[in-house]
């Protein structure tokens, strides 16, 4: 099944992409354009869909917030149907540099990406204003987001996701995502432009309240923890259950366990 639906936010347009080899799709990505500019590109397997927007509104560049298949997965394709620049981060680069390892569930489900160049991200001018990228690991060691600084738009990629988190990915990790969580709140900005929960007005607060979620979930693991608890009877007591159809669907690729597990590096 696949799903492909407009949102428009004033200016920005936000193409909402969902893919399943069965049933419908358990999750779905956003991609979006302003001004020529499109950020992300969704997955490989909603690439006919993606030209056929991007057919009516030809873009001049592309940027990227980081390397997964749900947001890099047509940026290849994109510049060369379009002969236009992929910009993002050095990391994102080496990532793209050629074809990077997915999982079995990621190949059903978003598609790999091809291999393309990516061109340093810089600040750039567009009819909107100022746009610059800003450094933001955690969900990725490349995760980078967009800020319009006269609108105050965030295109935030997987930086926000949700006010509560349910699990991680393995290589997650949520000391960064805090830090780069604080960096991004020192910023002014209203609209966020997630790629899975966009939040068009009070995403401040949004953020705010992730923020404060982590802080209190790696305090409670480290409570623990200083109670002498093992690694595996933390997870147990945390565990609240709400990762199961994922957890499955991934294989433990993205699970609850991963959060504790992170918090406890340091
Ligand atoms: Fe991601």
């Amino acid at each position: 099944m696949k799903i492909c639906k407009t949102h428009h936010f004033g200016p920005v347009t936000g193409y909402e992409l969902g893919f399943s080899p069965i049933g419908r799709p358990l999750m779905t990505v956003f991609f979006y354009h302003v001004d020529g500019l499109i950020i992300d590109t969704g997955q490989r397997h909603m690439r006919q869909a993606v030209f056929d927007i991007l057919d009516r509104h030809r873009p001049d560049r592309i940027l990227l917030t980081h390397h997964h298949e749900d947001h890099s997965g047509n940026a290849g394709a994109v510049r060369s149907r379009y002969e236009v620049d992929v910009m993002g981060h050095s990391l994102t680069a080496q990532k793209l540099a050629g074809p990077f390892k997915i999982r079995a569930y990621q190949h059903l489900v978003w598609g790999k990406s091809d291999p393309a160049p990516v061109l340093p991200a810089a600040e750039i001018r567009t009819r909107s204003g100022r746009l610059i990228p800003i450094h933001t690991p955690g969900h990725s060691r490349d995760h980078t987001v967009y800020l319009n600084t006269d609108q105050g738009w965030l295109f935030s990629g997987d930086l926000y996701l949700g006010d509560r988190i349910k699990y991680f990915l393995a290589d997650e990790n949520i000391h960064d995502q805090i830090v780069s969580l604080k960096t991004i709140l020192d910023h002014d900005f209203d609209a966020l432009f997630c790629c899975h929960h966009p939040s068009v007005k009070n995403g401040k607060a949004r953020l705010e309240k992730k923020l404060a979620f982590l802080q209190d979930f790696c305090g409670a693991v480290h409570h623990l923890r200083q109670k002498g608890m093992a690694e595996s009877d933390i997870i147990r007591q945390l565990d609240r259950h709400q990762d199961r159809l994922v957890k499955w669907v991934t294989l433990g690729n993205a699970c609850f366990a991963n959060m504790v597990r992170s918090a406890l590096k340091n």
